[in-house]
């Protein structure tokens, strides 16, 4: 699906759904239209900790707390930067959760500069994400951050 596309359709998952089933929804869109994201999470911030919330794959993580500044998930936390990393098992950074997964991307939630959640998103193929993939999910993160208050 190109971005566009994803963009209204998730506009459109906002507008007529409950705000409590949004942002499953919303993770669960992104699973399934996208061939390249294989697991999908939205991590909140709770005090020095990133929390996981919803989201969709075919399994569970274990790192379902995070202490910010760990792993890729805790260093885009901490810098409020986007994360992309081509190669997983060459970043020292990187805490595995799934065998499968070969590259990773992580978006931080931000609300007034600061950071309060970050979507995560795995996938199976090597190199899988780009600056595409980062504008299209900054600008998700941003719609997210209106959603939540
Ligand atoms: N790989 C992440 C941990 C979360 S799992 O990908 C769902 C990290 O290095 O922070």
């Amino acid at each position: 699906m190109n971005c566009e596309t994803a963009e209204r359709q998730i506009k459109n998952i906002i507008a007529t759904n409950k705000k409590s089933d949004v942002l499953q929804k919303v993770v669960d869109f992104l699973c399934d239209n996208f061939t390249h994201y294989s697991w999908v999470g939205i991590y909140m911030v709770e005090g020095n900790d990133l929390i996981l919330g919803h989201w969709k794959g075919p399994n569970a993580t274990e790192h379902t707390k995070i202490p910010i500044g760990k792993g890729v998930c805790g260093s885009a936390a901490a810098s409020g930067k986007t994360e992309i990393v081509a190669d997983v098992n060459s970043d020292s950074r990187y805490l595995s959760c799934f065998i499968s997964t070969k590259s990773e991307i992580v978006v931080p939630i931000k609300k007034n500069n600061i950071v309060i959640g970050e979507i995560d998103i795995d996938s199976d193929k090597p190199s899988a994400f780009d600056k595409k993939d980062k504008l299209f999910l900054e600008k998700i993160a941003d719609t997210i951050s209106i959603l939540i208050s």
